[in-house]
């Protein structure tokens, strides 16, 4: 029997309505997927100082940021913690390490969002599977998928951390678009024209879509 059954989830004194009453808006979780390099982070960022300065509560949850705490890699981990721990707990590119990296941050940001905030995450996320497990962890309309499409030309030309160029080297096995796959939403609730529109553009994209929706006034 495994030993989590005696785990009881604690219903919250303070409901989610309750807090979405204090800070004037729903809570909701705005998914960004797209290759390394495509802007996920960029737009994010733009998205999140813009509901920020219209005094909404917002917060960005970015792959790069939280691979360096809570899901750090092997190398990271292995300094203070020593080598079993780090090779059982830090997360890695493998498929089963993203699958783990993604359940991870679905789950924070769940929480986020219960808490009422407009939660944005920036991950590649390559796995369709992995996002779905996602959307079907919250309640409907609470998980936002927007592809941020960029073609994989534009983003190993910008390579703003050189890392395409050490995948097409030989230097880092297991790349995004080079030798791992992408599998781009079917059914995402908003696309991004990356490759046409600058940062800016899309983020009003992205207001207005919540706007549309009713997550903002
Ligand atoms: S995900 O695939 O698990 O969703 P995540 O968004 O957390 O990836 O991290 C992606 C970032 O890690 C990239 O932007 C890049 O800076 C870095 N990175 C390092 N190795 C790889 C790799 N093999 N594939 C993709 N990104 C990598």
């Amino acid at each position: 029997m495994p030993n989590d059954t005696n785990v009881h989830w604690h219903e919250h004194s303070v409901t989610r309505a309750e807090r979405e009453k204090l800070n004037g808006h729903q809570g909701c979780v705005i998914w960004f997927t797209g290759l390394s390099g495509c802007g996920k982070s960029t737009v994010a960022n733009l998205v999140d100082h813009k509901l920020h300065s219209q005094g909404k509560r917002s917060f960005v949850l970015d792959g790069d940021n939280v691979r360096h705490g809570l899901n750090a890699g092997p190398g990271m981990l292995k300094e203070r913690h020593g080598d079993e721990f780090a090779k059982r707990f830090g997360l890695g590119f493998s498929a089963q390490d993203r699958e783990e990296n993604i359940r991870r941050i679905g789950a924070v940001a769940k929480l986020f969002c219960d808490a009422g905030l407009i939660t944005l995450t920036a991950f590649i996320s390559p796995y369709r599977r992995d996002r779905d497990a996602v959307r079907a962890s919250l309640a409907e309309g609470d998980f936002i998928e927007v592809l941020v499409d960029a073609p994989l030309e534009i983003c190993e030309s910008r390579d703003p951390k050189g890392l395409y160029k050490k995948a097409r080297a030989g230097e880092l096995k297991g790349f995004t678009g080079i030798d791992d796959p992408y599998e781009a939403p079917t059914k995402p609730e908003l696309v991004l024209d990356a490759a046409k529109k600058d940062a800016e553009t899309l983020a009003e994209e992205v207001l207005a879509y919540l706007r549309k929706v009713g997550k903002i006034k």
